[in-house]
């Protein structure tokens, strides 16, 4: 570079750092640094990331994020592929990539009717199993995965996705084998395990009356019980428009009202066409593809791109309103390449739910989370 040009970068450094100066503090260019004063934030991960084998993903992940949450290898079927089979590699290298980037750990999850096995509700003649034998089992599952990353999980998804919609306890194996204390036994279990570890109920949709009363009433009775929740996971699989802002402020007050904090889970926002009757995170459904469900098959629109920065926007401007209540937002995955939504309900379509592109880049959206950090001026 030529002196010339070493010159007049020197004068545009000095003149950019003097109108800084003139302007105040630069604004926070991380989520992590710009929520420092609100609650963690962070991503659900997969393999590749914490693997670091994915760069692009992981590198956003250490850079913007100070909490991670494993997408599928805390999972019953990943860790406890077989009854007596436990298998930990891959969930060992996803709590040691947190330790190494000094991140709050999530643990996610321990009792779910998803990605279980048939054989944990099975005896070994392939009968329906009776309550004191999966209790037991129940029981073996949690004290040795949580007992495994005793002190170093800070916070498990103890009970994930348990009501319907209407509020009423959701009828899976667990309820049907073992009765409606499965709940309070797998949040005994996890303390019993860990003592230090946060634990959490999780679920989706919570933003509705009904499912949201039976929530409600759920974490009193195992409270009630001397459980001790440390929060509710609103999982915020959200769509452009549901929650409303109201519901969303209604929700988070309803819990705290009970005495735990709130946690965003599962955070993205769907801009796709709706492929189910109602909003939800069912991933037991499905959907037939057809053109108009997948219209941003070769890229986002501008002004939906901008309908979804302001979406992001008024969602955070919610979540900073509540800061203290809510202490973690995590997004269910780091680019939208990475989504779920890529592949639910319909396979195979063009997802854009995230902060960050499918080439890594911040989205108008990024900015606007950002921007909602900022304290409102009085
Ligand atoms: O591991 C197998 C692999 O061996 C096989 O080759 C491949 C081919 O189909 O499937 C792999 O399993 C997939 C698994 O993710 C691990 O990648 C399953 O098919 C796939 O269905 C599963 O999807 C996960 C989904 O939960 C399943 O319920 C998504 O990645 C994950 O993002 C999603 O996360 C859930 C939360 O845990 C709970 N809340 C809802 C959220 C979205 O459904």
């Amino acid at each position: 570079m030529s002196w010339k040009s070493v010159m007049l970068c020197g004068l545009l450094i000095a003149s950019l750092a003097g109108g800084a100066r003139a302007q105040g503090p630069a604004p926070p260019s991380t989520l992590k640094e710009a929520f420092k004063d609100s609650f963690r934030i962070g991503a659900a991960l997969n393999q590749a990331q914490f693997e670091e084998r994915d760069e692009r993903g992981t590198r956003i992940v250490t850079t913007q994020f100070n909490t991670i949450s494993p997408e599928n290898v805390l999972k019953w079927e990943s860790v406890h592929p077989g009854p007596d089979a436990y298998r930990f590699d891959a969930a060992d290298r996803y709590v040691a990539f947190g330790e190494k980037n000094k991140m709050f750990i999530v643990g996610h999850c321990l009792v779910w009717h998803n990605q279980t096995p048939r054989w944990v509700f099975q005896d070994d003649k392939g009968e329906p199993l009776g309550r004191a034998a999966l209790l037991e089992r129940l029981h073996d599952h949690i004290r040795t995965v949580v007992g495994r990353y005793r002190g170093r999980i800070a916070g498990w998804d103890v009970v994930n996705e348990a009501l319907s919609d209407d509020g009423s306890l959701r009828p899976t194996p667990w309820l049907k084998l073992i009765g409606e204390d499965y709940l309070a036994k797998a949040f005994e279990f996890a303390h019993e395990a860990d003592p230090r570890a946060e634990l959490y109920y999780n679920d989706y949709s919570l933003e509705n009356e009904a499912k949201r009363k039976g929530a409600v009433e759920l974490i009193r009775k195992l409270q009630a019980r001397g459980i001790a929740i440390a929060a509710v996971g609103l999982q915020g699989h959200d769509k452009m428009g549901w929650p409303t802002l109201a519901q969303q402020s209604a929700t988070i007050e309803a819990f705290s009202a009970l005495g735990v904090k709130v946690n965003i889970t599962e955070l993205d926002i769907d801009v796709l066409p709706a492929a189910t009757r109602q909003p939800t995170a069912e991933v037991s459904q499905s959907a037939q593809a057809q053109d108009k469900l997948n219209p941003y098959a070769s890229g986002l629109p501008d002004e939906v791109q901008q309908a979804l920065a302001k979406r992001y926007g008024d969602l955070f401007g919610v979540f900073a309103k509540y800061r203290g209540v809510i202490t973690r937002v995590t997004f269910w995955g780091v680019t939208d390449a990475d989504s779920w939504l890529n592949d639910w309900p319909v396979k195979g379509r063009t997802s854009y739910p995230l902060l960050f592109d499918r080439n890594g880049e911040p989205k108008p959206a990024f900015e606007a989370v950002i921007r909602a950090a900022a304290p409102k001026a009085p």
